[in-house]
């Protein structure tokens, strides 16, 4: 799966996500579709939160292993479990996906 990411020219489509135990999310399936998808909710809903925990596993498995994958936008401290649901240390960040690969028309000429 790291080699269709990485690949130039390579096109994966994220078809589902689930992810649990990320900040405010404790257990959310998406099912996304091709195009924009909007997410609509309240203030702190936890929209942002979505995002960046697909960042998060897209910088995960995209890294070095000699990098950090990822860094709040903060410029100060952070722990680490903040990004765990409630900062609770007995639980993992877990995701389950579905992707869809297309190789792009470039690449198979
Ligand atoms: N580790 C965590 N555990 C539980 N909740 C958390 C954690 N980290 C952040 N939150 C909660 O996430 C919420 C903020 O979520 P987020 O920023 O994604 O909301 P939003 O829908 O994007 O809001 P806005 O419309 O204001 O941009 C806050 O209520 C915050 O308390
Ligand atoms: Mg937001």
């Amino acid at each position: 799966m790291v080699y269709l990411l990485k690949k130039p020219g390579n096109k994966v489509f994220l078809k589902s996500i689930r992810i649990r135990n990320f900040k405010s999310i404790e257990d959310l399936t998406l099912e996304l579709k091709p195009g924009i998808n909007l997410f609509v909710g309240a203030n702190r809903a936890g929209k942002t939160n979505i995002l960046e925990a697909i960042r998060f596993l897209y910088k995960a498995l995209i890294a070095d292993a000699n990098k950090t994958p990822y860094l709040p936008h903060r410029p100060h401290y952070w722990d680490p479990l903040d990004l765990v649901f409630k900062k609770d240390p007995s639980r993992y960040i877990s995701y389950e996906l579905t992707l869809e690969h297309f190789t792009s028309i470039k690449n198979n000429i």
